[in-house]
């Protein structure tokens, strides 16, 4: 089936937005994508019509309070959640993962070792160094192969000891945009009784979230990077959040989630979430129907989901071969991550690159100046950079784009590229 791009593009104001007269073209979106108009409608309506602390008995509040339970609903949905009542809301990942650090370490004892990789984001590392150095854990590290930009295999096996009370790993790489099999991490996670923390930021907006299937004990999220707001969202197993002490003021709800929810809630970016979901759902039943089959289990939305996210992994698969067949065709340039066109379902198509004679940032700013976003450095993933040896020198350029790019844009990106690298 054609992917039906115009239909997409249709829903995105910022997309036909030009600054003096040239388009922008957004490659910047692992930083942050661009939103659909029904979601900043949807914020825009609980701003203007549904204003108020949630809790009380008037209209606002009643409606405020509805805002907040379908948006769990929906998430729930995303994530195929057993309860909505798993799903907990927060300003953005890096600070639910902070706090849920502090109620997670109350489990832990001196001694206890916890697994970090070396593929994630800071926020999914430092947390839980500050954590290990406040109450004496050890940190044992997930390296991944260079040359494969993946986790051997069996590297986790070694690592899980009768100690191991925790292992912490993102779904995607934000810089290398390795997908990562977390089902299979957490299923050693777990028969070593560990507790597992995934972190889905960068995989989320690309491939089917299924808190089930990867069987994981926390998952978190952020909606901004999968065409919603700013707002954070941890999905917890339900057992667990139970037992877990949260951090919270005395007149605060005792009950999950709402316990972790520190303070008022930004409920117009809540909005904002359902939206998001809603917008996916859309996508799963006007354009990809034909992937529905692939998910017989499911029904309704949780199903068009699925069929949605499919639907845009084969287009996006698409721009990512481009991209990366014309950049490793550009003199001086080296992909920071897979190419091998048999690998493409292992990574999404965030693609980072450094050139042997050109500074990333210099590349970053030659493409700004004709109006084509993208990100330089090393996007807060530290290990990574440091792994690859590019952290001392810049870092890479990184373009990442998602459903709503065209080849047309994957293309012009190239012809600036190969301009910029040969002057
Ligand atoms: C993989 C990954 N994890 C975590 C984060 C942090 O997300 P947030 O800005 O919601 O704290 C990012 C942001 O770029 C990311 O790419």
């Amino acid at each position: 089936m054609q992917f039906d791009l115009e239909s997409v593009r249709a829903q995105f104001p910022a997309l036909s937005v030009a600054d003096n007269g040239v388009r922008r073209i957004y490659f910047d979106n692992p930083a942050g994508t661009q939103v659909p108009s029904t979601v900043a409608d949807a914020m825009s309506d609980c701003l203007l019509e549904k204003n108020a602390n949630i809790g009380g008995y008037f209209a606002t509040s009643v409606d405020a309070g509805q805002i907040v339970a379908s948006a769990r609903v929906a998430m729930a949905d995303f994530l195929n959640a057993p309860s909505p009542d798993e799903i907990i809301f927060g300003q953005n990942m890096t600070t639910i993962t902070f706090h849920m650090s502090r109620s997670i370490g109350r489990t832990l004892s001196p001694g206890d070792e916890i697994i970090l990789s070396r593929m994630d984001h800071d926020a999914n590392v430092w947390p839980w160094v500050l954590l290990a150095q406040d109450l004496g854990l050890n940190v044992k590290w997930l390296s991944f192969n260079k040359e494969t930009f993946e986790f051997d295999p069996d590297a986790v096996d070694a690592m899980l000891t009768d100690r191991t009370r925790l292992l912490c790993v993102g779904g995607a790489s934000n810089l290398t945009g390795t997908i990562n099999d977390v089902a299979n991490i957490c299923a050693k996670a777990r028969d070593a009784g560990a507790v597992t923390y995934i972190d889905a930021v960068q995989s989320a907006p690309h491939v089917v979230t299924d808190v089930q299937r990867i069987g994981c004990d926390f998952l978190v999220c952020s909606a901004y990077k999968f065409f919603g707001p700013h707002q954070g969202i941890l999905w917890g197993r339900s057992e667990l959040l139970e037992r877990l002490e949260p951090y919270k003021v005395r007149p605060a709800p005792d009950e999950i989630p709402d316990c972790f929810e520190t303070g008022t809630q930004n409920h117009e970016g809540v909005a904002g979430v359902a939206a998001t979901v809603d917008y996916f759902r859309w996508i799963g039943d006007t354009m990809a129907q034909d992937h529905a089959y692939r998910w017989p289990e499911f029904s309704g939305r949780r199903q068009a989901l699925r069929a949605a996210m499919d639907y845009l992994f084969e287009y996006e698969r698409s721009l990512a071969e481009r991209l990366i067949d014309g950049l490793t065709g550009i003199d001086g340039i080296t992909v920071q991550g897979i190419t091998a066109a048999d690998a493409m379902l292992r990574r999404v198509p965030t693609v980072s690159f450094t050139h042997d004679s050109v500074a990333s940032d210099a590349i970053a700013e030659a493409l700004a100046r004709q109006n084509i976003f993208v990100w330089s450095g090393h996007n807060y993933a530290v290990e990574v950079a440091k792994t690859l040896g590019i952290y001392d020198s810049g870092g890479a350029v990184r373009v990442g784009p998602v459903h709503y790019n065209s080849h047309r844009e994957v293309d012009e990106l190239l012809a600036a590229l190969a301009e910029i690298v040969s002057r």
